[in-house]
């Protein structure tokens, strides 16, 4: 059996789904591992690597695999041309993308997203969601040191004390946990807030201070956090504006999962921060959580920077395709019926009783399997 390496064709897209130290982790199981040319150009990984990996580099590797694996979701121009039964491994935002899941449904392709696979411990290895959100929020990290133009740690000197800066940081889920240990690792004093009431031991557990604006916890269900009411939402921002104004740096990084970013920073409280101070905003693709951040950009409001974030793990792309990498070569080996002793080839083979599986599974075998998408299919004209 054959898995294709897809090169990205995503703009600004700089990660790559098996980088070549994995490559035997699959020649291991029974598979015979094609990648497209400059597939890991983007991640610093030349074709030649791949090739002393044990894989080929072939030109459209796709026409012929049984698993494709991909960062982002495949061209529709691609899956058109997909052989019925082929699957696929990737993220697929499927509610945002009904017209790519009609086409893998219509051309009998067994899609399988990043995003779904369940956050159980049995399923940790393969959960991507986290693993590119350590990298974005270490990166959110990095920026607001690298763009503030002061001291991060406490330095007392023989010429006077400098003192440490001030961080804040909102939304305390993986990015924001890994973003809060960062900046405490460089010195900063760090105080965080999130709405889910686990998150004050979280936050303290990392050594930050957790901001307790005495308000009601919003838990969703699956750990997650609940949307708020523009009203919970207005007594936010109010008492978080006296530590957003003391903050050097605020770092946010607070989604609801299938919502936009919930809006937590007006451009007003932005302007009553001090001069030089710094703004790294990870949810500007979904929204922002700072009014008037624009992904990709830095721009001025007031006297702060304000980053918008975009692609944030692509900005990282080494560490961000190896970890990638690592959760995909997890949920195939998981999917993979091993090579028997009495000569039965390995082979792909998901096994539709595992909740892993069949939480994962967007379309197989001409159907929507993933309820919510196809309840949406369903409510669209008919096609
Ligand atoms: P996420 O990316 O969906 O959201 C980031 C953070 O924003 C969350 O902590 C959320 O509570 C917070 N947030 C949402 N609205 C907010 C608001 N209005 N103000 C302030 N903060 C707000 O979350 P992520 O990082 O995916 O983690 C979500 C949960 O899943 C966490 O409880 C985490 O511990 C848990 N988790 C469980 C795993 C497992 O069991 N295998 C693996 C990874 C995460």
């Amino acid at each position: 059996m054959r898995v294709a390496v897809a090169r990205e064709t995503r703009p600004g897209e700089t990660r790559v789904a098996l980088v070549p130290e994995l490559v035997p982790r699959l020649t291991g199981l029974g598979y015979a591992v094609a990648v497209e040319p400059d597939a890991g150009r983007g991640a610093l990984h030349a074709d030649e690597d791949y090739l002393e990996a044990g894989a080929e580099v072939v030109e459209a590797a796709w026409q012929d695999a049984d698993l494709v694996v991909s960062v982002n979701p495949l061209d529709p121009a691609v899956v058109r041309r997909l052989r019925p039964g082929t699957a696929t491994v990737s993220f697929l935002p499927a509610a945002a993308s009904l017209d790519l899941v009609a086409d893998l449904r219509d051309c009998g392709v067994t899609s399988f997203a990043m995003e779904l696979v369940p956050r159980i411990s049995r399923a940790q290895s393969m959960d991507a969601l986290s693993s590119q959100s350590l990298v974005s929020g270490y990166r959110c990290a990095i920026v607001a040191a690298g763009l503030l133009r002061r001291f991060l740690p406490l330095n007392m000197t023989a010429a006077g004390t400098v003192p440490p800066a001030a961080v804040v940081v909102l939304g305390a889920g993986v990015a924001g946990l890994q973003a809060i240990a960062t900046c405490k690792r460089l010195g900063a004093v760090v105080k965080a807030y999130d709405v889910r009431a686990a998150a004050a031991e979280e936050i303290r557990s990392v050594g930050a201070q957790a901001i307790d604006l005495e308000l009601e916890t919003l838990e969703g269900s699956g750990g997650y956090a609940r949307e708020m009411s523009e009203d919970r939402a207005e007594r936010q921002r109010r008492l978080l504006a006296p530590y957003v104004a003391a903050a050097d740096a605020l770092i946010t990084t607070a989604a609801v999962p299938g919502r936009q970013a919930p809006l937590l920073v007006t451009a007003d409280m932005v302007e009553h921060m001090a001069p030089g101070s710094v703004v790294v905003d990870l949810a500007a693709e979904s929204g922002g959580n700072v009014e008037g951040s624009v992904p990709g950009k830095v721009v001025r409001i007031g006297a702060a920077q304000v980053w918008g974030g975009a692609n944030v793990p692509g900005q990282m792309p080494g560490p961000a395709s190896r970890l990638y990498a690592q959760n995909v070569v997890n949920l195939v080996t998981l999917m993979t019926r091993q090579a028997s002793e009495d000569g039965g080839a390995a082979a792909f083979a998901p096994d539709f009783e595992d909740e892993i599986v069949t939480g994962s599974c967007v379309t197989h075998d001409g159907t929507v399997w993933h309820e919510p998408t196809r309840l949406a299919l369903e409510g669209e004209a008919p096609r």
